[in-house]
């Protein structure tokens, strides 16, 4: 939230207003001029030059009316949202259908703001209703930009730039008993590992739908999309799986598309770097263009994949008190998204020297990206009497971090559950490992409560 300092040193908000009606859009103007923190920035009358201004001109707020001639309002602010994920659509609306709950949370699930009702001549519209929705709608997208606020969930994310220290199964778990504290709590166990995921197997589930499934309702993934693909595991625990393995040759094959870096593509770019360099118009030889398409599509691909993370991410922290992330032990744009919109990331740490450099250099990495401090913590695994670096060893390397949770190496006890698909909490306490879990289940309550309607 900005502060009034912020706001004398920050730009307005520029808000762009899309109107069929001259008079309306004649107020709206005078308004934002008037408003001490807003700015109009232009206007258009159809959703193409929509479009144009969104591209060139970035604004924050789109003001869009709902009587734009031939054109359907919730498709432009669709397409105003594909083009420019961070506009902030504002419904100007004078059809009475918005006063049905299920067209105004269609029109809200799609990212849309807000909706206030006009209607000729306007004067019912006030200065400050107006200045209200704008500002509001700004703090929402600022916080959905930086991956605060939007539901009342909780993402925390398991991490670690080392691979085999348990971040599944201490995912799968945590999800597990995060869904057995409260009755009609409601977790997801998220495979966030797109390019290997195998946490179903953790889970003794057979997935035949993934994350995936969601490209065709990107723009509006509800709580029945999630559901339909992500079933119940246990009660109150539902899975949504990582791309299945009959789905990963492509995905991998769209994703590195391996030949684009043969050498005439290298060229290809390095034309075009150093026209733009120098300032030229930038020209594509005839036999250059089949390789600036295949390259553009792998862009696509990639913004597809980042788009789908984020939606997802979002989506699930509208629908679920606890969202469970498991990740891969690297950073890809998937990860990075996870990281990014996490309300907690535990990072998983075992006691010897290799994980405790990658933990160190995971917490390095985060406060490069510009996560706060506050939102990371870790957990030390296989933990046992007999090792050479203590618990005190490593908490004296981490100050400043919180340790959640200590979960001893006993994988006697675990063999038989990882084997079958089961999972070890489920056998009640009676394992050393199962209570230490549970504790550490309290533990991320503690440091990372849902949001409680007040
Ligand atoms: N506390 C523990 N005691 C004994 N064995 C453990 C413990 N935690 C995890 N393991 C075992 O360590 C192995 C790796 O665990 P897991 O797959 O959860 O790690 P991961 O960090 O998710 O690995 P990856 O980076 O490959 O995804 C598994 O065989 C698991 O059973
Ligand atoms: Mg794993």
């Amino acid at each position: 939230m900005l502060t009034s300092l912020d706001w004398q040193l920050q730009k307005k908000i520029r808000v762009l207003i899309a109107s069929h009606d001259p008079m309306l859009t004649e107020r709206l103007w005078a308004f934002l001029e008037q408003g001490n923190e807003t700015m109009p920035i232009g206007n258009v009358a159809s959703g193409r030059e929509c479009m144009e201004v969104l591209k060139n001109q970035a604004p924050d707020i789109l003001l869009i009316t709902d009587g734009l001639t031939g054109e359907n309002v919730l498709d432009i602010c669709r397409e105003a949202i594909h083009v420019y994920p961070r506009i902030a659509p504002i419904i100007l609306a004078q059809s009475s259908r918005y006063n049905n709950p299920d067209y105004l949370h269609l029109a809200l699930d799609m990212g849309v703001c807000d909706v206030i009702h006009v209607e000729p001549p306007y004067a019912d519209l006030r200065f400050q209703a107006v200045i209200d929705s704008v500002m509001q709608a700004y703090n929402l997208i600022q916080e959905r930009i930086s991956g605060i606020g939007g539901g009342i969930g909780r993402i925390i994310t398991l991490f670690s730039l080392k691979g085999g220290v348990g971040k599944s199964t201490i995912a799968a778990n945590l999800a597990a008993l995060l869904a057995t504290q409260e009755e009609r709590q409601r977790v997801m166990l998220a495979d966030f590992n797109w390019h290997f995921g195998s946490l179903d197997a953790f889970v003794g589930h057979v997935a035949n739908q993934s994350v995936l499934d969601l490209i065709p309702v990107l723009d509006t993934i509800n709580r029945s999309d999630l559901e339909s693909i992500a079933p119940l595991v246990t009660d109150g625990l539902r899975m949504l799986s990582a791309p299945l393995d009959m789905e990963r040759t492509e995905f991998t094959r769209d994703l590195l598309q391996r030949d684009l870096l043969e050498d005439d593509r290298a060229n290809l770019i390095d034309d075009i770097l150093v026209q733009i360099r120098d300032e030229q118009a930038v020209n594509v030889h005839e036999g250059q263009t089949e390789f600036l398409e295949l390259l553009l599509k792998q862009e696509k691909v990639k913004q597809v994949v980042s788009v789908l993370a984020r939606r997802t991410l979002q989506s699930l922290r509208r629908n679920y008190h606890y969202v469970v992330v498991d990740t891969a032990a690297k950073i890809d744009d998937t990860t990075l998204t996870a990281l990014d919109l996490s309300d907690l990331i535990v990072l998983v740490c075992t006691p010897d020297v290799p994980s405790i450099r990658a933990t160190r250099a995971s917490m390095t990495l985060l406060s490069e990206l510009g996560i706060s401090r506050e939102k990371v913590a870790y957990v030390l695994n296989r933990t046992t009497r007999r090792a050479e670096i203590r618990t005190d060893d490593v908490r004296s390397l981490f100050t400043g971090y919180e340790l959640l949770g200590e979960i001893p190496a006993d994988f006697s006890s675990l063999q038989p559950f990882i084997n079958s698909g089961a999972l070890v909490t489920e056998a009640g306490s009676a394992h050393p490992i199962t209570r230490a879990l549970q504790q550490f289940a309290a533990q991320i309550t503690t440091h990372t409560p849902i949001a409680r309607a007040a």
